[in-house]
């Protein structure tokens, strides 16, 4: 094997076309048919890129690192790596210093705050990890199975950037099994005080639904404060709250906050966060379908200054986006017909396959059909510590639409 035969030799035009524009992908029916790969996980060469071999995926290839450039290129014989020792000798260099970069930069980007998403996967163009940090304990997310099979070298790389750090591995994530890796369900559980986006918090860091909190929403937590302060909201129901990352900011500035959840659990801890931050006062709590609850209050027809929405995925695969469309419109709807005008209404998605304009079409469909003015004031997209890069879309996958109603 020449393994620095021309892509255009093994690629399909259109897998030649995608990488040739920068995205880190190689799909299995982008290889021509002559063409194989070994049955292992491992680090491939091919053109002038590194390669993480993923050999049960769909996504079979996922280009390692953001450019040629950081790689060992002139003194290493470019030949598929699958032994940890060789990995370890000729990649440690460049990825011990490209993790310490990102570590650096993610650090200035969210002001030294302690809980920041250190490495996003493709966006930090280190495809199958992510690794959250909560000061020193660190939650990895092992998602591929060449990460898995290179981890002992990666882990030793993490430590030597950050050699205080508890590393908690976690191998729950449902994406493992297109990777032929078994998935481990999350028993550890472990809480932790930290001090995040001005405010005393106690995150559940494992055995949650989520690594500790929210990460992406920062930004948008206190954008959504401040849109409220300039319109003089005095009150607000966050819909779809988990543990208060809208609803405690607001109730800091004396909004009085009814947030809704369908987890028990989020909801306990929303109030103990609301405890330690000695702001209760200004918030009830209400477990119940998110759906059902704002069907309720437009049949009393009760009505607030702010609603946040901010729904799981609804659309996870392309199949899915019709259904998914459909359910944001119901909520948007009905949240439209509940504020007092003019009314703050933040609408979010992290649905990847949903893009800006389907989702300013559904809210186009769900103003005319309210009968409401709805202008946009501000459109955030996830906090720079998860920021996609310009070749991979994909990586694009949180909306929040701060609204004007009236
Ligand atoms: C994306 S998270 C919300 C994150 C939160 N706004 C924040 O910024 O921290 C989605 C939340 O919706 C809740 N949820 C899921 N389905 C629901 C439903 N049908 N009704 C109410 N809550 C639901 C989940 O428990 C989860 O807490």
């Amino acid at each position: 094997m020449n393994y620095n035969q021309p892509l255009k030799e093994i690629l399909t035009s259109d897998g030649f076309e995608q990488l040739k524009k920068g995205h880190p992908w190689i799909f299995k029916n982008h290889l021509k048919k002559d063409f194989s790969l070994p049955q292992k996980p491992m680090l491939y060469p091919l053109g002038e890129h590194w390669f993480l071999l993923s050999p049960q995926s769909n996504i079979i290839l996922r280009r390692l690192g953001p450019s040629t450039r950081l790689w060992p290129h002139e003194n290493l014989e470019r030949t598929p790596i699958a032994n940890l020792s060789d990995f370890e000798t000729h990649f440690s260099e460049p990825l011990f210093k490209l993790l310490k970069n990102t570590f650096e930069k993610k650090q200035r980007l969210i002001n030294y705050d302690s809980c920041f998403r250190w490495l996003f996967s493709e966006n930090d163009y280190f495809p199958g990890l992510i690794i959250d940090v909560f000061q020193d304990n660190l939650v990895a997310q092992i998602l591929s199975a060449p990460i898995e099979h290179f981890w002992p070298v990666i882990k030793k790389l993490i430590l030597k950037v950050k050699p205080n750090a508890i590393i908690h591995e976690q191998r729950s994530h449902p994406i493992r099994l297109k990777e032929g890796l078994p998935i481990i369900a999350d028993t550890q559980t472990l809480s932790k005080d930290f001090k995040w986006n001005g405010l005393q918090w106690n995150f559940s860091i494992l055995n949650n639904q989520k690594t500790g909190t929210y990460l992406d929403q920062k930004e948008n937590h206190l954008k959504a404060l401040s849109w409220a302060q300039k319109l003089n909201v005095k009150e607000a129901w966050d819909v779809f709250c988990f543990e208060g990352g809208f609803t405690l900011p607001l109730a800091k500035e004396n909004i009085n906050v009814l947030a809704v959840d369908s987890s028990n659990q989020a909801l306990e801890n929303l109030k103990k966060n609301a405890l330690s931050n000695k702001i209760e006062k200004n918030i009830s709590v209400l477990k119940q379908d998110a759906f059902f609850f704002l069907k309720e209050q437009f049949n009393a027809k009760k009505k607030t200054d702010l609603i946040i929405l901010d729904p799981p995925p609804f659309a996870k695969k392309a199949s899915e986006k019709f259904g998914a469309l459909k359910g944001y419109k119901e909520l948007n709807l009905r949240a439209m017909h509940s504020l007092n005008t003019p009314g703050l209404l933040v609408s979010c998605s992290c649905s990847h396959t949903i893009s800006r304009n389907d989702f300013l079409k559904m809210l186009g469909a769900a103003s005319h059909d309210a009968r409401k003015q709805v202008q946009i004031l501000d459109v955030g997209s996830a906090s720079p510590d998860h920021a996609p890069h310009t070749c991979f879309p994909e990586g694009d996958y949180l909306q929040s639409w701060f609204l004007l109603v009236s």
